[in-house]
């Protein structure tokens, strides 16, 4: 049983062998009271200034009549295009854009940064409009996320498999940003994986030790759990665990008018930055998008498949903290700072991995703008950006969804002063 001094509150992760919960997972829900963040202190109002926004999403498109054909025959449906994930690389942003609803003609896209028009600025498909037709499995299908390595390598996750936009496998797509996205590698996960019909690949994180691994939660409905894919050995594999599971005390919040009563399993994922200490553990943190507690699981876990095969390693699964609210993306930077969504609250919340969890501070929180934090980004200069989509909107089939004067999408900035997790 848990101890009932408050030990592991203020130490927890500086000793986190001391602070392993054990395999019950019923067990950690009555210890979640014990390190909950503070939801009282927001340290400054409005941290994040909106530094893009969007009424609806267009691309520059090849000329009138493509944009004509397309538009007439219900290929490009204005109002149904949701952006995602955003991901910074020198001058240019990278967007996901998923075919949650029909009529979303680009699945991956780019636009630059170096740009004036910050209000409807125009996507272009990324790499290429080819690459974002549906003509056979060799091109991109439904994209949700991606992350770059430093060597501007971007690890595409082509794996939004919950309806029947596309019958392809999902896939893991390597293209080079330094090369106009040349295709590098494409990986298919094994339907045992991932499965075509209702698989979800969600967000990606990259470990650059050892040839290369990528981390990535698997959504689905169907078999939650977190992908582990080694570049050196072209191999995946997979650990579930209830710890992903949604929590059932977390499924009933509202979102700008709208109640989400879903059981949302394992969604946000962050890798701490590489330990100054050569054996020290390196931890990737994640949570269910229907639940409060933050879990933590080494790396040298997640990279051995034998390990990861037999069920020893849920020893090893940290309890981190309960949250302020249900959150969907995280982002780590250089100097293990966690930030992390607020959906309930409409904020951002800041963690320093290297303190305890009761110090999590809600860094923002606007009701207008911050509605639904999902993606993060970092540049290279010291600036933090969070995708504000309201995607929920998009998921209820019962919303309708229109054009209107409304901002629907807003890219906020925040000078944080430091970088990616991937760059010490
Ligand atoms: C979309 O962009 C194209 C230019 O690429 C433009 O011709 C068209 O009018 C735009 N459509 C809407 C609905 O904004
Ligand atoms: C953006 O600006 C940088 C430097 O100011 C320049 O090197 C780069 O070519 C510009 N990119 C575009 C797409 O205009
Ligand atoms: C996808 O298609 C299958 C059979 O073709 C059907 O059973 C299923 O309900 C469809 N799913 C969605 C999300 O439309």
């Amino acid at each position: 049983m848990y101890p009932t001094f408050r030990w592991c509150d203020y130490f927890g992760f500086l000793f986190l062998s001391y602070c392993v919960i054990k395999n019950d997972k019923n067990v950690a829900v009555s210890k979640e009271k014990i390190v909950a963040a503070s939801s009282h202190q927001v340290e400054e109002k409005h941290k994040f200034q909106t530094e893009y926004q969007w009424h609806y999403i267009n691309y520059t498109w090849p000329s009138i009549q493509s944009y004509a054909i397309a538009f007439k025959r219900k290929d490009y449906v204005p109002e149904n295009n949701a952006m995602v994930g955003i991901k910074f690389y020198k001058d240019k942003l990278y967007i996901a854009l998923p075919r949650i609803r029909k009529g979303t003609p680009v699945t991956l896209a780019q636009m630059s940064t170096n740009s004036s028009d910050k209000t409807n600025q125009l996507l272009a498909p990324f790499p290429s409009w080819e690459m974002n037709a549906q003509k056979d499995c060799s091109t991109l299908q439904n994209v949700y996320s991606m992350e770059i390595d430093r060597r501007g390598v971007m690890w595409v996750l082509d794996g939004f498999r919950v309806n029947n936009f596309t019958k392809c496998p999902p896939k893991l797509v390597l293209l080079d940003l330094n090369k106009k996205g040349k295709l590098v590698q494409s990986y298919e996960f094994s339907s045992e994986l991932c499965s075509t019909e209702g698989g979800f690949l969600n967000d990606i994180v990259i470990d650059e030790s050892d040839g290369g691994y990528a981390y990535i939660t698997e959504n689905s409905a169907k078999d939650p759990g977190i992908i582990v894919y080694s570049r050196l050995r072209n191999r995946a594999w997979k650990i579930r665990d209830s710890s992903m599971f949604a929590e059932l005390e977390a499924a009933n919040f509202e979102v700008d008018g709208l109640k989400n009563t879903g059981l949302i399993p394992v969604d946000g994922i962050a890798l701490a930055p590489q330990p100054t200490l050569r054996n020290e553990d390196r931890y990737v943190f994640y949570s269910a998008l229907t639940g409060f507690s933050l879990y933590a699981l080494s790396t040298k876990i997640f990279k051995n498949e034998e390990v990861c095969q037999g069920d020893s390693w849920r020893r090893a699964i940290k309890y981190v903290g309960r949250k302020q609210s249900q959150a969907d993306g995280f982002a780590m930077d250089n100097k293990g700072n966690l930030y992390y969504g607020l959906l309930a609250s409409y904020g951002v919340a800041k963690w320093n991995i290297h303190t305890p969890f009761s110090t999590s501070k809600v860094l923002d929180q606007n009701k207008r703008e911050l509605i639904w934090p999902d993606s993060f980004g970092f540049d290279s200069k010291g600036n933090l950006y969070v995708l504000a989509n309201g995607i929920n909107k998009f998921y209820d089939p019962s919303y309708k969804l229109q054009v209107t004067t409304e901002i629907k999408f807003r890219i906020l900035k925040h000078t944080t002063q430091t970088i990616s997790y991937l760059y010490n």
